[in-house]
């Protein structure tokens, strides 16, 4: 059920109207549901109970502290990918010992402060990277704990710019050189294996590719395994989908069920990299139209969010469905409109040719599914200050991150 819904005429986040945090807050503001973080989290907790499992949410998603934090006290891991996410998750009280280093450029200072602060895994993409940790963890006088991220060569079906699981894509190791590699990483002084993983791109909504990479995985494993390459966990990253629009993905749990016969029979722990199924459907984008305009060809919602602040339907095409606050103008006329900002470019929008209810100028409307890489993207670009953000808890809520000041624009900037 959707902690989203509309009561007595207004459209709600759990027991907290979305008018009031407008009032109070002002807008644009992302809204969070603290309901949906647990429910999604517990939902993959089922899903892979029988087998061991470390969630390790990819915090790229969404590094806000409020979220983060609420997904650690529920036991989640994170899944990191720069030296400032290893800090917003020990920050947010994620243990070290859950946390998985991925990402094509890991730098050697990022790499020293990883080791440095005792993290699961590192999950290395090429064999510059594996030969640089080698050396670093060495010079540190101890071992890292290595994974090799497979690039198992399977179409995801989703948008080019988030799949990542093809040959061409500038991700992971290629599956046919991963058993040089590995024998090679087993070598290596400065090195631990501790196992293999896979990623094979975003917002997938069916379970035939998570099925075919599973399994070439799984197949690795086993012929690493007949050459005395032994490992403690697999890991099969994230990417499952979420809805924005009428897509039907697989649950969490029908997407264990696409991956545990593969995963049982390995028999060893499962580590999850999930970072929009766990947070995308638990936020919305709060805004105020500020203008209704027509020009001849076009009639145009302005509003006061833009792309700096959700940048995903100008640089993926991405639908966000866009719901009026007020109940009564779902009952009223439709049009066909462009919901635009105030962002100078012809390519700031938050929804094209959408048919909608209509809406008026001072309404105020949410953009839905908007908790995943949204305010995580979000830019100061036309020196619009970031949004604030809000965590709603049944019916009390927070401003966990205050909206921006002009100031915050120029703090850190000197003019000589
Ligand atoms: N693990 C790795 C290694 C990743 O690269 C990613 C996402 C994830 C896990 C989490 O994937 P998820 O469960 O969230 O699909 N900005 C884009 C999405 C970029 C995803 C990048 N990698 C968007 O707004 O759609």
């Amino acid at each position: 059920m959707s902690q989203f819904a509309y009561r007595s005429g207004e459209l709600c986040c759990e027991g907290v109207p979305l008018r009031r945090l407008a009032d109070t807050t002002g807008t644009p503001t992302y809204v969070y549901s603290a309901a949906t973080l647990r429910d999604s989290y517990a939902a993959y907790e089922r899903a892979f109970r029988e087998v061991p499992h470390v969630i390790c949410y990819a915090l790229k998603a969404n590094g806000s502290l409020a979220v983060v934090s609420t997904l650690a006290r529920l036991g989640a891991g994170a899944d990191i990918v720069s030296g400032g996410e290893l800090f917003l998750a020990l920050r947010a009280g994620v243990p070290p010992g859950k946390i998985i280093f991925s990402g094509v450029g890991k730098t050697r200072e990022e790499m020293r402060e990883a080791l440095k602060a005792g993290i699961l895994q590192f999950n290395v993409e090429s064999a510059s990277e594996l030969a640089a940790l080698d050396e670093v963890a060495r010079a540190m006088g101890t071992r890292a704990p290595v994974a090799l991220r497979v690039n198992p060569d399977v179409d995801p079906q989703t948008h080019p710019y988030i799949a990542t699981g093809l040959r061409t894509s500038k991700f992971g190791v290629p599956i046919a050189e991963a058993l040089q590699l590995y024998e090679r990483a087993a070598g290596m002084d400065g090195l631990r294996i501790t196992g293999a993983q896979m990623h094979i791109g975003s917002q997938l909504t069916k379970a035939a590719p998570f099925a075919d990479a599973v399994a070439r995985l799984g197949a690795l494993v086993k012929s690493l395994r007949e050459r005395s390459v032994e490992m403690q966990s697999v890991d099969v990253g994230g990417g499952l989908g979420i809805v924005y629009d009428a897509e039907t993905p697989p649950s969490p749990a029908e997407y264990a069920a696409t991956l545990l016969p593969v995963l049982r029979e390995l028999g060893l722990t499962v580590l999850l990299e999930p970072g929009r199924s766990l947070v995308g459907e638990a936020g919305v984008l709060l805004s105020r139209v500020l203008y209704r305009k027509t020009t001849g060809a076009k009639q145009f919602v302005v509003v006061d969010a833009a792309m700096n602040d959700l940048i995903r339907p100008s640089l993926y095409q991405a639908y966000h469905a866009i719901r009026p606050v007020s109940e009564a103008r779902m009952a009223g006329p439709t049009e066909t409109v462009d919901v635009v900002g105030p962002v100078c470019e012809s390519g700031d929008f938050l929804a094209r040719e959408r048919t909608m209810p209509r809406v008026e100028e001072n309404d105020l409307v949410a953009v839905m599914s908007a908790g995943a890489y949204a305010f995580a993207m979000a830019s100061n670009y036309n020196a619009r200050p970031r949004p604030a953000e809000v965590l709603v808890d049944g019916d009390r809520y927070t401003i966990v991150r205050r909206r921006e000041t002009f100031e915050d624009l120029v703090a850190g900037e000197t003019v000589p």
